[in-house]
């Protein structure tokens, strides 16, 4: 069992793993019934069932966000390794453009339509408070800012959720990808807070890609793109992200709590 589990779970990467975390869980819950029915256990049979009913909905609806078929996700790569684009191989001209706080300042108080893109970065950095104070204060300005939500970004199901609604952003503005994804077009400026995969480019257009066919958030449509990370790192698929050398991007390295901490005082002294 323990080797079928390895051969199973380790080759899986890049955009199938929230699948495959999500049909783990359901299986646990499926066992868990199971356990019930052998002990003759009521209760057991009802919390196993439960869980394994709303594990498998979630991972029913996961694979459907994420472009994907469960029998693909698991069998597609059986035994196999990974295959990631080595960085560099692409024809993608390397170029950085980094920025400074006062900058993205400036291009957010003149925006009439800010974008903010959340990621994993932004719970590392547990900068959700610091997001909605610089938000409210563009508001104030007579900015408009959305946010844009992709169904894997983070580490779990409703992950930006969750964290957004602790700082109390209303509900309204946060979009889901399908109804944020036509509006980038108009957009000024695409604030990234450490996401990364649930932007890259790669997804749509290089077919060796472990996360190629994912749904991705069009951030490179709008005017311009504001990246918040600490460093050039990759993210959970572990693979380079062509849109941090588009030319349209400028990345603003740092801490994303204390970068966008940054950005509120110089907006503020504007
Ligand atoms: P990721 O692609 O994982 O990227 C997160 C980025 O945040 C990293 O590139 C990292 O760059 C940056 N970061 C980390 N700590 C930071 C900090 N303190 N301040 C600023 N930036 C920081 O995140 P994503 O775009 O949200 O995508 C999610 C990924 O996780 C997808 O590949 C998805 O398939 C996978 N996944 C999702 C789930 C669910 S259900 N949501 C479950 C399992 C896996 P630096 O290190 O350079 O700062």
């Amino acid at each position: 069992a323990a080797v079928l589990g390895n051969m199973f779970v380790l080759p899986i990467g890049g955009a199938d793993m929230p699948v495959v975390i999500s049909l783990l869980n359901a299986f646990t819950g499926l066992s868990a019934a199971a356990a019930g029915i052998a002990l003759d256990n009521t209760a057991l049979i009802v919390a196993g069932m439960l869980v394994g009913a709303s594990g498998s909905i979630l991972t029913k609806q996961m694979a459907e966000a994420m472009n994907r078929s469960i029998g693909s996700v698991f069998f597609g790569s059986f035994g196999g390794g990974g295959g990631a684009v080595a960085a560099g191989d692409d024809g993608v001209d390397r170029t950085v453009r980094s920025t400074s706080a006062a900058d993205v300042a400036i291009q957010l108080s003149y925006a009439r339509l800010v974008v903010v893109v959340p990621g994993y970065g932004m719970a590392v950095a547990q900068a959700q408070r610091a997001v909605a104070d610089l938000a409210a204060e563009l508001e104030k300005r007579g900015v408009e800012v959305l946010y844009a939500i992709h169904p894997v970004a983070g580490r779990m199901p409703g992950h930006m959720n969750v964290l957004l609604a602790e700082a109390d952003v209303p509900y309204e503005q946060l979009k889901e990808m399908d109804d944020i994804n036509g509006e980038f077009a108009r957009t000024d400026v695409a604030l990234i807070i450490g996401a990364n995969d649930v932007t890259n480019p790669a997804a749509r257009n290089v077919r060796e890609s472990p996360i190629y066919g994912m749904p991705i958030l069009d951030v490179d449509k709008a005017q311009s793109v504001v990246v918040l990370k600490r460093s050039m790192a990759s993210g959970f698929a572990g693979i380079d992200n062509p849109l941090f050398y588009d030319e349209k991007t400028s990345m603003l390295f740092g801490d994303a709590k204390s970068s966008v901490g940054e950005v509120l005082a110089e907006v503020q002294a504007l």
